[in-house]
């Protein structure tokens, strides 16, 4: 399987390689890999080229390593499409998981100047604040803060927002949601935003805004939001 006399690389070789083990399915998420010294022996190889290989998959998330423990096949990614404009309850049913929030935060608070331009409403006026952990099958995937109207959007309860947001305003008030816009920048995970996605500080994340606006122009909610880096990818379709 690795040519020695090739011009490929070795390491880029044998990554090419488990990489295929794991598309095909003979290597699954949570599966334990062999040690390095084995890889080494099996192909003949040296156990730094090894470790670059392995090294690479870690780096591009196929691998993940757990010290004292030794280097495990990672979960798949969620591929995100940007081209609809969907909730985190739709996203994740549509996906076969299970939704689920936890609430770290739900407030009425008055308007900072930042939140009431991105909402169009007056500084001070009252909006809620929602900070809640996302989760797909009880694993933690996002910590996100939304920012409400609370003039607009009426009677929100705790209980409405462990469920989902979207489905209480088009469902119970009658509102259409219909635009957004979207900013994704790359960073990473300060000790909060790591504790509540039990993920390492410094870990990356990808920090997400989103201004939602209702069929006639309202804006409807400003969300900030954490997503982990190593569990989602976003797929925009382009056309030229
Ligand atoms: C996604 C978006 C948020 C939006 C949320 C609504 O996660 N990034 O901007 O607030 O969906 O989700 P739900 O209806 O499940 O509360």
């Amino acid at each position: 399987m690795i040519k020695k006399n090739s011009p490929i690389p070795i390491y880029y070789q044998l990554e090419e390689h488990i990489k295929e083990l794991i598309e095909n399915g003979e290597l699954k998420p949570g599966d334990s890999l062999p040690a390095e010294r084995v890889y080494a022996e099996e192909y003949k190889i040296s156990r730094m080229t090894v470790r670059q290989a392995l090294t690479q998959l870690v780096n591009e998330g196929y691998l993940h390593r757990i010290q004292g423990k030794g280097t495990f096949v990672a979960e798949r990614k969620i591929m995100q499409p940007l081209q609809g404009l969907t909730s985190f309850t739709e996203d994740m049913k549509a996906r076969g998981f299970k939704p689920g929030s936890q609430l770290i935060r739900f407030e009425v608070i008055p308007a900072t100047i930042q939140i009431a331009d991105q909402l169009s409403i007056q500084e001070y006026a009252p909006v809620y604040e929602i900070k809640r952990i996302r989760m797909a099958d009880d694993v933690p995937m996002a910590l996100e803060t939304n920012y409400i109207s609370a003039n607009l959007i009426k009677g929100l309860t705790e209980n409405i927002v462990n469920q989902s947001i979207y489905s209480y305003i088009e469902g119970h008030l009658g509102l259409k949601i219909e635009t957004a816009s979207q900013i994704i920048e790359s960073s990473i995970a300060n000790q909060i935003e790591a504790n509540s996605l039990s993920i390492k500080k410094g870990s990356p994340i990808m920090l997400i805004q989103r201004n939602t606006y209702l069929e006639n122009g309202t804006p409807v909610e400003f969300v900030k939001s954490v997503y982990r880096a190593d569990r989602y990818q976003f797929m925009i379709q382009m056309k030229r």
